[in-house]
């Protein structure tokens, strides 16, 4: 539907700030307009409208949030941070005033068609599975995501779900959204266990470990390729500890060694004994590397599943790297999503100049 038309033609103009300054000039607003449009998302923290710049012609999504006088916003902090190509982009931000005094803070960002919620749901009601390869290029990009965020940022988003994952089925691109859980965790402070969604959290978080680390996101990323594969939740438990129960079905009872890695308190704690199901079992069709990665980041103890750059070098992925005239489709895809595109600053400078030589063999670069 053409913007202009859903909109009464009443334009909005504001002075805002750019998302991401260039050192001295942070505080220099510009001014900006665009028309007033519908809302296209509630949260639990506000709502988020799409409309089109008219400087620029960008089509964006303007989310809005109450904020807290005495504190700084965390997402907006977190966000003027990120830049990365599988990462939704803060164009601009500003603050508003309400009659009752309230102040709203406005997020201006790079808009994306749908969420992988709905995505999800147009396959499950026509009946039909997500095609393997667009799991695939989904995943390969959360995970690359995942890595720029984990070691260059050292930011948790500590509430990845389909819901906060944003794609155009057009191009087959993936970007992370809403940053409003987010946190750079510090291994020095506790942080609290009571976050991320429930079918998405880690078992260390319903453990309630507080010294968790970046590889919540990791597991809640499984369940979520889990998900796409399966049309539904992986563990769809109905309430927190069901969390538990459902993940034990399947993974079978924690081992000692797994329970200490997770929550040491809960050592001496009895759990009925369940045998863990093959995942093999769970995903009959799928092939051997699918089910192997699968198993690599659904695992109890936060330090044996793969983190981020584990994950990108799996050979799960080899299809993409691997991607030739033999399917053009595929190859085109990678291309213009620039998957096999890595820089030494945002995607390997944790590592060791030997490490990232491994690494790029492995991702055959
Ligand atoms: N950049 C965007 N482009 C298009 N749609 C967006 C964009 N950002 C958000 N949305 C839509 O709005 C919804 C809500 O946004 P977001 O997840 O950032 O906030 P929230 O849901 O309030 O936070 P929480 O998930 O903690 O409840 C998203 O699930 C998505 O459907
Ligand atoms: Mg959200």
């Amino acid at each position: 539907m053409d913007i202009q038309s859903i909109t009464n033609g009443s334009t909005v103009h504001k002075q805002v700030f750019l998302g991401h300054s260039s050192g001295s000039n942070e505080n220099d607003a510009v001014a900006i307009s665009y028309p007033a449009t519908e809302v296209v998302g509630h949260g639990s923290f506000g709502v988020v409208f799409t409309t089109q710049i008219n400087e620029s012609g960008d089509r964006v999504a303007i989310k809005k949030v109450l904020q807290d006088r005495r504190f700084k916003n965390r997402e907006l902090e977190i966000m003027k941070q990120l830049r990365h190509p599988q990462i939704v982009d803060l164009k601009y931000y500003f603050y508003e005033t309400d009659p009752e005094n309230e102040v709203y803070l406005n997020l201006i960002l790079e808009f994306m068609p749908q969420s992988l919620y709905q995505r999800l749901r147009h396959y499950v009601t026509q009946r039909t599975n997500m095609p393997r390869i667009e799991i695939k290029l989904y995943t390969y990009q959360l995970v690359k995501c995942l890595n720029y965020l984990h070691t260059h940022a050292k930011v948790c988003h500590r509430d990845i779900k389909p819901q906060n994952l944003l794609v155009d089925p057009e191009t087959f691109a993936l970007k992370l959204c809403d940053f409003g859980s987010a946190k750079q965790l510090r291994p020095s402070e506790p942080n609290v266990s009571y976050i991320c969604s429930r079918y998405y959290r880690a078992p260390e978080l319903i453990f309630g470990a507080t010294n968790y680390t970046v590889q919540i996101d990791i597991w809640s990323s499984g369940c979520v390729m889990a998900e796409l594969i399966l049309g539904q939740p992986m563990f769809p438990g109905e309430s927190g500890i069901d969390q538990l129960v459902e993940i034990i079905k399947i993974l079978g009872t924690p081992t000692k060694q797994e329970i200490c890695s997770m929550n040491p308190n809960y050592m001496e704690h009895k759990f009925p004994q369940i045998r863990p199901i093959p995942l093999a079992k769970v995903f009959k069709r799928e092939d051997e590397q699918t089910v192997q990665f699968l198993s690599d980041v659904l695992r109890y103890d936060p330090t044996e599943r793969f983190n981020a750059l584990q994950c990108l070098c799996s050979s799960y992925f080899d299809e993409l790297r691997q991607a030739d005239e033999r399917d053009p489709q595929l190859a085109e895809a990678v291309q213009r999503l620039n998957l096999l595109d890595f820089s030494d600053q945002l995607d390997f400078d944790s590592l060791s100049l030997e490490e990232s030589q491994t690494v790029k063999e492995k991702l055959q670069l």
